[in-house]
């Protein structure tokens, strides 16, 4: 099988199943407890936060445990809420999050929240001067995205925090980095960002685990209400396993992310030039459209392509059938008809309908995107042949 769904999530690695079995048989005390069982469980817990916190070059107390991306997009955005609403009402996101943190600015309009969402470009870019006439005296949250997950655009996170600190506001700025973690070097000091989102299984860690970042010095109300684990702020008993792996799979970042990255690179360039090479009438969407090579703006680990006169989701079950995993969209919406994010960004409906997602990881090879540009090349032919000859009809 080629996986090329990556973006969706990844396959755990030896290492993360090696440290979850552990967790499992070995370390299962719950690190609460105070005899040397308990105290081994709270030595994996301070380990896997250290090289979570390592990877986002953070301090270990402004990491907390979660249970996943959406979790931790929903305490961030959630939590600001709950404390800043007296002082302003305005929060500003995009218009191409993922649904963890659109619907969760859609549910806080019916708290009474003034959410702006913001408009991209053709590359799926937030421009600073929207967020600059967005940004008003009462604005109490910013959350924008850093790597997309439908068109690998990054986002100018160190710009806008940066335009955040030179107009004085107040607004705390949150950025979902479910999809750069593992795939960017990261900084949160740098990135200039109060909270970021991260998640396990995108990262050849177990599903069920996130972390949020939370910026030392900002107190934010608890989620999670109960025993008072991850310094009261996520009660809990902490998901052991789940954090050993999510801490096996930090430290491969922290080991390795220059080498695994440039792999990435390697997989998705030589598809992109086979496509271009080899299949007529094609649109590489979001930053990738800027031209052959390593674009910028493009993140290494998203190729959207629009297979003009063919239908998405037709070809992705064709290229199932001959063992290669690809998407129309992302994982949580591929149910729903059409993309918020390809519309976002002005595509037309039949580049829409077209649209495949290829989403890679460090073990993907050259060889693989031969394979899979054959099978792709055929694939269209036929796709295409059948629909204008169902169309004479
Ligand atoms: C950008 C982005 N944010 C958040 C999430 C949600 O993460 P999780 O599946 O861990 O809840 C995803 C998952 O696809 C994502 O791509």
């Amino acid at each position: 099988m080629i996986y090329l769904d990556n973006s969706a999530t990844t396959k755990p690695s030896a290492a993360v199943i090696e440290a979850m079995t552990r967790a499992l048989q070995e370390d299962y005390g719950n690190p609460s407890s105070l005899y040397r069982l308990g105290l081994s469980a709270e030595k994996l817990l301070k380990a896997s936060r250290a090289s979570v916190a390592k990877s986002l070059g953070a301090s270990p107390e402004e990491i907390f445990f979660t249970s996943c991306g959406t979790e931790s997009d929903n305490t961030a955005i959630k939590a600001v809420w709950e404390s800043r609403s007296k002082q302003g009402k305005r929060v500003i996101t995009s218009s191409v999050e993922h649904p963890a943190v659109l619907n969760c600015c859609k549910w806080l309009q019916t708290r009474g929240a003034d959410v702006v969402f913001l408009p991209v470009d053709s590359r799926g870019l937030v421009r600073l001067e929207d967020l600059e006439n967005a940004l008003t005296e009462d604005t109490i949250l910013v959350s924008i995205m850093h790597v997309n997950n439908e068109s690998g655009a990054i986002m100018p996170i160190a710009e806008i925090a940066s335009l955040l600190r030179k107009r004085g506001s107040k607004a705390i700025f949150h950025s979902d980095g479910v999809q750069s973690w593992g795939k960017l070097p990261l900084d949160m000091k740098a990135l200039g960002v109060d909270l970021y989102s991260v998640s396990g299984h995108k990262v050849h860690g177990p599903k069920g685990v996130g972390a949020l970042y939370v910026k030392k010095g900002l107190h934010l109300p608890a989620f999670m209400h109960g025993g008072g684990q991850e310094l009261n702020f996520r009660s809990g008993t902490e998901n052991m396993p789940g954090i050993a792996g999510i801490g096996a799979a930090a430290e491969a970042i922290n080991t390795g992310l220059k080498e695994s990255v440039e792999r990435i690179w390697a997989a998705k360039l030589h598809l992109k030039e086979r496509l271009t090479a080899d299949i007529e009438n094609i649109k590489f969407n979001g930053p990738d459209a800027d031209g052959p090579g390593a674009c910028q703006s493009a993140a290494p680990s998203v190729l959207n392509v629009s297979f003009i006169g063919c239908r998405g989701e037709v070809l992705l079950h064709t290229l199932d059938t001959a063992g290669i995993c690809v998407s129309t969209g992302s994982a949580c919406s591929s149910k729903v008809r059409g993309s918020h994010v390809l519309s976002a960004m002005g595509l037309k409906p039949e580049e829409i309908e077209g649209a495949v997602r290829f989403s890679f990881s460090d073990e993907n090879t050259p060889e693989e995107m031969d394979y899979v540009a054959d099978t792709l090349k055929e694939a269209v032919a036929s796709q295409r042949r059948l629909r204008a000859a169902f169309k004479k009809r």
